[in-house]
């Protein structure tokens, strides 16, 4: 009898072992978070928080690994990555968005929003959430809207101070129906370009300039390759933060908010690094030499696009719009 206790204990123990060590040993998930920035940008910080909250929420069974710097390709291509389930996470800008879920491009349009609050509070509300939801019938899963900030020009032929200093300039802007209107309603030469050919076709001079918010200035070091910067505000910046519907399909409910929640803690870091860069960032920029026009006539640019807006009502609705601009 007491034999048959010992074995018994001892089996028990054996199993006990066997059960801890295959918990400690099951391997975490391993989720590619692929986005266009370094990790020391807006991007990083928003995918370092993504991934803190979400291996603390989850008891790390997921890793996730990051691939910064368009690692996983151009943003096209990492959406389309998503969509077909080899790439799990992104965070991406509206740039190549609207290609894909075309009522995106509403938020591109330039001027659109006062303010950095009035963007914020429209994403944040019943309108920003309505498009997030748009997403799953493109094949993409969409949490939370992150930011950039307002987009600004550099080029290297002319310091821009008006409307008319546009004109013929080949401004590369991203591939993105919104943005090419606007800039050759301005009088510009839009040249669409994927993010990761810029640098090399500003250093070559196949493109005088390009259009992206101080957070991207500066963690791409652009005063490397750009002489002029015009503090034009055209159009506000998001971002957003997208899983791959395999991906979500395979989590269970828990799994599923904790991401959810992740990609929100992500959203809120990505706005207080603009917050932070924005406040010294047009510094950095003299500093490094460029040479910087700070006031420029917002109005009279709204007015020169006055064409572009009439496009811009047709495809997304007046009131649409207008409820837009009636958010506080
Ligand atoms: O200009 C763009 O394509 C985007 O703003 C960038 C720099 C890739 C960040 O998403």
């Amino acid at each position: 009898m007491a034999l048959i206790r010992r074995t018994f204990i001892a089996a028990c123990a054996s199993a006990a072992v066997t059960l801890t060590a295959g918990h400690a040993m099951a391997a975490p998930k391993e989720v590619k978070l692929g986005y266009a920035l370094a990790v020391n940008s807006h991007y990083g910080a928003a995918a370092k928080a993504w991934a803190d909250s979400v291996e603390k929420a989850t008891n790390n069974a997921f890793a996730i690994k990051h691939f910064p710097s368009s690692a996983l390709g151009g943003e096209r291509e990492l959406i389309e990555g998503l969509q077909l389930g080899t790439v799990e996470a992104a965070i991406v800008s509206t740039g190549a968005l609207s290609n894909f879920v075309s009522d995106v491009g509403i938020v591109d349009i330039p001027f659109l929003f006062r303010d950095t609050q009035h963007a914020r509070a429209v994403l944040d509300g019943k309108f920003g959430q309505d498009l997030l939801a748009k997403f799953q019938q493109r094949g993409l899963v969409a949490l939370a809207w992150g930011e950039q900030g307002f987009r600004h020009l550099t080029n290297n032929k002319v310091s821009v101070q008006n409307v008319a200093d546009l004109k013929g300039l080949k401004i590369r802007v991203t591939e993105n129906p919104v943005h090419i209107t606007a800039f050759r309603t301005l009088g510009a030469a839009p040249t669409p370009m994927s993010w990761p050919e810029v640098i090399s076709a500003l250093q070559q001079g196949t493109i005088d300039g390009q259009e992206n918010p101080i957070s991207v200035l500066t963690s791409s070091k652009l005063w490397e390759v750009q002489k002029h910067l015009t503090l034009t505000s055209h159009v506000y910046a998001p971002v957003v933060l997208v899983l791959s519907p395999s991906f979500w399909g395979s989590l269970t409910d828990a799994q599923k908010a904790a991401f959810t929640e992740g990609a929100k803690a992500g959203a809120q870091a990505s706005r207080a690094f603009v917050d932070d860069v924005e406040a010294k960032g047009v510094e950095m920029a003299k500093s490094n030499g460029m040479q910087v026009v700070e006031n420029v006539d917002a109005a009279a640019f709204r007015a020169a696009l006055e064409p572009a807006y009439k496009q811009y009502a047709k495809k997304f609705g007046q009131q649409t719009l207008d409820a837009i601009a009636n958010v506080k």
